[in-house]
């Protein structure tokens, strides 16, 4: 990645979006889902009955070349992206279970999954079934990917806002992601995953007769949509599989914890709970932590010590270091 490089794209990608947004009359995201779409197409903005009008094509095509001629990669035009939404979702104040997953966290994906895979050659499948504007499956692929790894992704929403911006991102950076775009809770069309990843929505499930299906749904009340996203993709991962989700860190603590503890005992293995550094949320209640499940089969066994760790900070690299160090301990000891 090049710092310098997308320093000096930020205000060029900003700036056209901005153009076509006030000359289009369109929202911030239709207007960043229109300007991937023409960087994709060669660098032209398209026009349908004769809007953006000619000045603004003329300005924004000149953006267009000024960033082409910095020759960003892969990573260069995602990190780039994700700054822009990022900005995008401040000023369009978008709701907290639809903002995308910080690289921050990401990268932390993508070392759990380097970690808890054996043969490197092996080529990976890896399953968001809540990939929102795909930030989180993105960076796990491409950064896997410079690792060497070979890796695919599918990705499921039920926003089509957030799917086209996953969908238009995914070409920017040349990844050949699957998309589905449903109610992840119903029937998927997706092959068994090697990994199921997801920063899930944390809120109530309202379709009650299809909560139903799923152990972890409640008898008293609408089920939580968290738990219920979790089981349902646990469901279209293989056997030696892993599924690790970002949940908030009370997770079990909750008027529907126990749902979940009975779905634990009977059907998956709670390996191991990272509970994320404080600074990141903004209060106490918002806290996440990332969890690593394993289903039961007959290649899988309860590690004989869950992994409890609290990672205390992502901006000293001293601290990261030191949680990159227990976790491959535990892993030896334990997986
Ligand atoms: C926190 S966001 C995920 C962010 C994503 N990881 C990223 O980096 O952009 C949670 C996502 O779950 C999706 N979602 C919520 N309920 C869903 C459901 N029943 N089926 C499919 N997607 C759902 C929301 O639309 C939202 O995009």
């Amino acid at each position: 990645m090049n710092p310098e490089k997308i320093e000096t794209a930020f205000p060029l990608m900003e700036e056209a979006i901005i153009a076509l947004q006030r000359s289009l009359g369109t929202s911030f995201f239709d207007a960043y889902i229109e300007n991937t779409e023409n960087l994709v197409d060669n660098a032209k903005v398209r026009v349908l009955d004769q809007q953006p009008d000619e000045a603004t094509v003329k300005k924004v095509e000149a953006l267009y070349q000024k960033l082409l001629d910095l020759k960003l990669d892969k990573e260069d035009w995602r990190k780039l992206t994700q700054l822009i939404l990022l900005k995008g979702s401040k000023t369009e104040s978008i709701q907290p279970n639809h903002q995308l997953t910080p690289d921050s966290i990401g990268f932390l994906f993508v070392f759990l999954i380097e970690q808890l895979t054996l043969k490197k050659e092996q080529p990976l499948e890896i399953l968001d079934i809540t990939v929102g504007m795909g930030n989180l499956l993105l960076t796990t692929l491409i950064n896997l990917q410079a690792a060497n790894y070979s890796v695919k992704g599918v990705g499921v929403d039920n926003d089509e806002t957030l799917l086209a911006v996953t969908a238009a991102d995914s070409i920017l950076v040349d990844e050949d992601i699957k998309l589905f775009h449903q109610d992840s809770l119903q029937d998927l069309l997706v092959d068994p995953a090697d990994y199921v990843i997801g920063d899930l929505p944390v809120g109530y499930y309202p379709n009650d007769q299809q909560a139903k299906k799923f152990v972890t749904h409640s008898e008293k009340e609408h089920s939580y949509a968290h738990h219920l996203l979790m089981e349902q993709a646990m469901n279209y991962l293989k056997p030696d599989g892993f599924g690790l989700f970002l949940v908030p860190s009370n997770f079990l603590e909750t008027e529907q914890g126990p749902l979940l503890q009975k779905w634990f005992k009977d059907e998956v293995f709670l390996q191991g709970i990272i509970q994320l550094p404080n600074d990141l949320f903004m209060s106490e209640h918002s806290r996440k932590s990332i969890i690593l499940l394993q289903k039961k089969s007959e290649m899988t066994e309860q590690a004989e010590k869950v992994l409890l760790v609290h990672l205390p900070s992502l901006k000293d690299p001293n601290q990261v270091t030191e949680f990159f160090k227990k976790f491959e301990d535990w892993k030896s000891s334990n997986l």
